[in-house]
């Protein structure tokens, strides 16, 4: 496996990373990507056949590449010992003077993982029928969670539904020993694989069903992409979450409460199908059982059902397909689905020193950079600390100062000038979550030009004609809404 490692590396010194191929092809994320532009890729985007070219066509794009392209670029560059560790292992075949690869190589920032093609039915020649059981690819929702993953140094860590292992690989940078458990051999295979190449020693492999092979251990960090499709038929192993598109992901949650550690953290990205007039974050704490954890949900896309079964729906011809959208939205039809919500959960054991345990729902944008952890994080702390019930206390002792440039946009309603709607948003942030914000938080953030102690924002409430309670109720409000933040006291709360 060094011999791979080091013909990764020699990918990775030709550019073969996520921010240099999104550039390459043109795209603002790497989860831009679209099979169904492959020719334009090909012909905008790679027609300059340098080795990154070749290497993106042939790993990326499941391109069929001529071999003598290959060595005139790839080899030429490092000599042929990289190409025949890749044929040796049987990463990429040559057949009749074309080289394709048998497995994709996908770029998590500076990372590279090997799992299955993400599209199984590209027709180009050769390309074999990729089995039912295949390995997940790193897709949209594995880049979302890999993104938002809380990276601080943990004792152990479980990573449920591995798939190809990407979690659990980045878990085993910051916890001191990683767990990882598919109910599928050949992802465990996979994970194994990825997990040889980098040389990681410290994650343990398991095959079975959820958290059956762990026994009763507690971990510090627990994050799980599951199947989640509601699926009117289980076609495929890695991705349908049965009928209601729960059973999995219903069952992870349940399971929380025995195997997170006290002050553990469980990081779920999912799809969950929405009722009207029903709240998916109080369905997912139905599933906790009444255990005292705070959620938080982020929703980060959401599909309506037509889109959602025309989007999975599958046919050789457009009768056959259209049949198939039917058939897809009669089963979400038959769940009471209005719409299809993409989520990110992130699941605490709750502090009593902060109240009852809490339930905080918000929107935004998916998260574009690795940045969105610590978003998240400073998001969970601030609503801790505007809970905290000596929080007047710790105000007189700080500074209050807006957190980071603010996008303010007033919307007036026509027939209701009175009520001007404000939306808030933050400028240059991973997960862009827009708030709507009252009048009077308006003004006060408006005159929070530098840093502010609690005194002066009293004074200043006190022109706006807020009183004292009403000024630490907006203080509160900014506070959870990650729009302020105190300096001094900062450190130690939350
Ligand atoms: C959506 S994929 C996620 C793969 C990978 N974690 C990622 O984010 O790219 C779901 C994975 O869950 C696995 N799986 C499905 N049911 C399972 C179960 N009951 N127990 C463990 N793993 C399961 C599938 O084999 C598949 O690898």
């Amino acid at each position: 496996m060094p011999a791979v490692r080091a013909t990764l590396s020699h990918l990775a010194q030709l550019g073969y990373c996520e921010k240099t191929i999104r550039e390459r092809l043109g795209l603002a994320d790497i989860n831009d990507l679209l099979w169904r532009a492959l020719p334009i890729y090909r012909r905008e985007r790679l027609s300059n056949r340098d080795a990154l070219a070749s290497a993106i066509d042939l790993f990326l794009l499941q391109g069929v590449i001529p071999l003598q392209e290959v060595n005139a670029l790839f080899c030429q560059t490092f000599g042929q010992t990289d190409w025949q560790v890749l044929a040796q292992i049987g990463v990429v075949t040559v057949e009749a003077g074309f080289v394709r690869a048998q497995v994709s190589l996908f770029p998590v920032g500076d990372r590279l993982v090997f799992s299955e093609h993400a599209w199984p039915k590209l027709p180009h020649p050769g390309t074999v029928d990729v089995p039912h059981n295949q390995v997940m690819f790193v897709g949209s929702d594995s880049h979302w969670l890999a993104r938002s993953t809380f990276r601080y140094p943990v004792r152990n860590a479980l990573d449920l539904c591995t798939g190809s292992g990407i979690h659990a690989l980045l878990a085993a940078t910051h916890a001191q020993r990683v767990v990882a458990v598919d109910i599928n051999p050949r992802a465990a295979l996979c994970t194994q694989f990825n997990a040889k190449i980098e040389g990681i020693a410290n994650l343990t492999i398991l095959v079975g069903d959820l958290l059956e092979p762990v026994g009763e251990e507690r971990f510090d960090l627990l994050t799980a992409n599951p199947p989640f499709v509601p699926s009117p038929v289980h076609s495929l192993g890695f991705r349908d979450g049965g009928h209601s598109g729960e059973d999995v992901q219903r069952r992870i949650v349940a399971a929380l409460p025995h195997h997170l550690a006290p002050g553990g953290v469980a990081q779920i990205i999912t799809e969950i199908g929405e009722r009207e007039g029903e709240s998916i974050a109080d369905r997912v704490r139905e599933w906790l059982g009444g255990a005292p954890m705070d959620i938080h949900l982020l929703r980060l896309r959401e599909y309506s059902t037509a889109a959602y079964a025309f989007g999975h729906a599958d046919g050789e011809d457009y009768g056959v397909f259209l049949r198939s959208v039917d058939q897809w939205h009669e089963n979400l039809m038959a769940q009471g689905y209005a719409r299809i919500i993409a989520v990110l959960l992130t699941i605490q054991w709750s502090d009593p020193t902060y109240g009852a345990p809490w339930t905080k729902s918000e929107e935004s944008k998916p998260p574009v950079s690795d940045r969105a952890a610590v978003e998240i994080e400073d998001r969970l702390a601030a609503e801790r600390l505007s809970r905290h019930p000596g929080l007047y206390r710790i105000l007189e002792q700080s500074t209050v100062e807006r957190v980071a440039r603010i996008s303010i946009i007033d919307a007036g309603v026509l027939g209701d000038e009175s009520h001007p709607k404000t939306n808030a948003q933050l400028l240059g942030r991973a997960l862009a979550i827009q708030q709507w914000i009252e009048p009077i938080e308006r003004e006060i953030l408006l005159r929070m030009k530098v840093s502010q102690t609690f005194a002066e924002i009293l004074t200043l409430s006190h022109t706006l004609g807020l009183d004292e309670g009403m000024t630490l109720t907006v203080i509160r409000s900014l506070l959870q809404r990650g729009l302020i933040a105190l300096t001094s006291a900062k450190n130690g709360i939350g």
